[in-house]
């Protein structure tokens, strides 16, 4: 591509808006900023008109309807935070499995692994950057198109979550099958976690080269797993993801960003999550930010944690919760967002009134403090 195009180039427009990245570095900020998992998703009408004409997996393949979905949300709500559009399971496409989007049962795996001899079935030496070198170009094109206005986020999924849907085939209320194996196999289960390790490290390294001004790992699938698993299948993972992605941005000269781990449900071990490499750690809406803070002392960022359900009351009881919310969690070293992703039949209105009530009510708070 010619130099100066904008799905080439990395030469950005400055940021405006630092809130949230301040936020996430433990810097002081006049107002507390917010995002919203899924901000760009089904409940808003120009998603679904965009989305209408192509598969789910084809949209996260097309870089510029990416960075359309991606801006959609900004143009409605003053956001901090834009999050690029894609999906945690690009990674095991990658590696060779078919994943599609179903319409009312979500995203289902035809040859899930059933057996440890199925690992064979992965590319594990394909270079994931260059088959999911889509994702960058949408990145970096949504860096252009976001003229600073705020940061962009990029992300992945975590091993144990990826793991899960890679042995389920999909969604699944008790993770048995995923479950056994870690009961059954415990060594091709960290042959497999490995695997997944390494190629989300390059993954996440060539987001940020491609312009991601901060990283979120999602482990969805935390709440599935108590504090002796998730210690021994999970923990280091995370870890091992945060000091590689740090190290290896260092070592090729690139500036850091900020990383939020989200541990979903994962409660019963948030002091390790606290001290696990990562600046930002996302709750979800199960637990009180009194306790989060206990537990993680001043040493993170906290991120959270509304109940999405939360988006269905009515608006003034949106501003009590809101305001209820940052009470607990104090202004600083806070990162407002629900507790997890939003829901299809959410009312736009509702979303706006909690990005307003975030900022209303944290300008004024900082003022008197
Ligand atoms: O947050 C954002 O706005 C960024 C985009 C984003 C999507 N998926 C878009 C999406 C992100 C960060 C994800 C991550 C993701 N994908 C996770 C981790 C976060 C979480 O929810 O715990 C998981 C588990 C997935 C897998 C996945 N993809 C599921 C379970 C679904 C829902 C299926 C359904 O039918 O409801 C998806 C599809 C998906 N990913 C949608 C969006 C906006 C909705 C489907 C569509 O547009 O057709």
């Amino acid at each position: 591509m010619e130099h100066g195009d904008p799905a080439s180039s990395t030469d950005f427009p400055a940021l405006k808006n630092d809130t949230f990245l301040k936020a996430a570095w433990g810097e002081v900020t006049d107002y507390v900023p917010v995002w919203c998992m899924r901000q760009a998703g089904r409940y808003l009408p120009e998603f679904r008109e965009t989305r209408a004409t192509q598969d789910f997996f084809t949209t996260c393949r097309t870089p510029a309807i990416c960075c359309e979905l991606t801006l959609q949300p900004l143009r409605r709500f003053p956001l901090d935070a834009a999050i690029i559009f894609s999906d945690i399971l690009v990674i095991p496409q990658a590696l060779g499995m078919e994943v599609t989007m179903v319409p009312g049962k979500g995203p289902t795996f035809p040859e899930p692994l059933n057996e440890p001899v199925d690992l064979q079935k992965l590319n594990e030496n394909v270079d994931v950057t260059q088959k999911l070198a889509y994702v960058f170009q949408a990145i970096t094109l949504t860096r252009h198109k976001l003229k600073g206005e705020v940061p962009l986020i990029g992300f992945s999924g975590a091993p144990w979550t990826l793991m899960a849907y890679m042995i389920e085939g999909g969604g699944s209320k008790t993770m048995s099958k995923a479950k056994r194996w870690l009961y059954q196999y415990p060594l091709a289960c960290h042959k497999l976690l490995k695997i997944l390790t390494n190629v989300i490290i390059d993954y996440l390294v060539g987001q940020v080269s491609a312009g991601a001004q901060a990283l979120q790992v999602f482990e969805s699938h935390a709440g599935h797993l108590g504090y002796e698993q998730f210690s021994e299948f999970s923990l280091p993972y995370l870890r091992e993801i945060a000091q590689q992605v740090k190290e290896k941005l260092k070592a090729s000269g690139i500036d850091q960003v900020p990383m939020i781990v989200f541990a979903k449900d994962a409660h019963y071990a948030l002091e390790d999550i606290s001290d696990s490499g990562y600046e930002v750690v996302g709750l979800d809406w199960t637990i009180r930010p009194k306790i989060a803070r206990e537990k993680t002392g001043r040493k993170v960022t906290l991120q959270g944690n509304m109940d999405p359900c939360a988006l269905y009351a009515p608006k003034d009881k949106i501003n009590e919760i809101v305001k209820k919310m940052i009470e607990e969690f104090g202004t600083q070293r806070y990162i407002a967002n629900l507790g997890h992703g939003m829901y299809p039949d959410m009312d736009p209105e509702h979303v706006a009134t909690f990005v307003e009530s975030v900022h209303t009510y944290s300008r004024e708070k900082c003022k008197n403090e």
